[in-house]
């Protein structure tokens, strides 16, 4: 399994780092065969599992339960797990009990907290003092996406520019592992990729961050019809998905399914019931 340090390194030697999400035991498992770096337990997955949207109403026990099941899938892969809406907000105590909540249980490595207020500053700062490493997340960050105004791209003119680069650095002081920056130009993720000392993980941020991290279920066009500019279907398993469905459906409405070959045998049973009528 990669460290802090591995991807650290990653860094300096322009190595890019891969981060896929994975919400559950048989897809993390193919994320782990795939090779990728890391894994991400997103709260991505209240909108592409389990139907909301937005990840607002992502729980503790929801990520909590997905990373448990995501974790015995790749037991050799670096597993982030994300901090859920309002789990970081409220108190030092409330933050660092939720977040042992999730890291002990959850076999992950590292936890993901959204955004660069002081709070969140703080929040990472008193995780990193207990051992739990912290990626960031700036740019478009869905659990603020009603202040946001909509999944909008961030940071197009040069004073919020400014601003998240501002982040970043801050970020990196609070002791964060890596960032993850999302929905901002190429030209600004480049900026704060060349600023930083730690990894950059792009998602629709361009081509010169660290790495790239992209969603399962959009990666495999799993679920859904219509996807984000910047996500790019390698598969296309919806279609296939849908047909074995229906074909089952029609097989045992038409009594096709199951066959002699689907069936368990007795030719103990098969003899007695044949010759039942002449034994009585
Ligand atoms: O929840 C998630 O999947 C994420 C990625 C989009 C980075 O935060």
């Amino acid at each position: 399994m990669k460290t802090t340090l591995d991807f650290l390194n990653m860094k300096e030697t322009r190595d890019k780092i891969t981060m896929i999400t994975a919400y559950d035991y048989p897809s993390a498992k193919q994320v782990e065969q795939a090779g990728a770096d890391m894994i991400l337990v997103g709260d991505s997955l209240g909108m592409v599992v389990l139907g909301y949207d937005s990840t607002i109403k992502v729980t503790i026990d929801d990520m909590l339960h997905h990373a448990k099941a995501a974790s015995r899938g790749a037991p050799d892969t670096f597993i982030v797990v994300d901090m859920p809406f309002m789990s970081y907000h409220i108190s030092t105590e409330e933050t660092l009990s939720n977040a042992r909540l999730l890291y002990q249980a959850s076999g992950a490595q590292a936890l993901k907290l959204e955004g660069a207020t002081d709070k969140t500053l703080q929040a990472i700062k008193a995780l990193t003092d207990a051992g739990i490493p912290v990626v960031a997340h700036i740019g478009l960050t869905p659990q603020s996406v009603n202040v946001l105004g909509g999944f909008k791209v961030q940071g197009k003119d040069v004073e919020s520019a400014k601003r998240l680069i501002k982040d970043a650095t801050r970020l990196e002081e609070a002791g964060a592992i890596a960032v993850v920056l999302e929905g901002i130009p190429k030209r600004l993720s480049e900026e704060i990729t060349q600023t930083i000392h730690i990894p950059t993980i792009g998602i629709g941020a361009g081509i010169h961050c660290d790495g790239q991290v992209l969603v399962y279920h959009d990666i495999i066009q799993y679920g859904a019809d219509t996807f984000p500019k910047f996500v790019k279907n390698y598969a296309s398993v919806d279609q296939p998905i849908k047909e074995g469905l229906k074909q089952f459906v029609s097989e045992v409405k038409s009594s096709q399914f199951p066959t002699d070959t689907h069936s368990y045998h007795s030719e103990q049973l098969e003899a007695y019931f044949e010759h039942k009528g002449e034994m009585e």
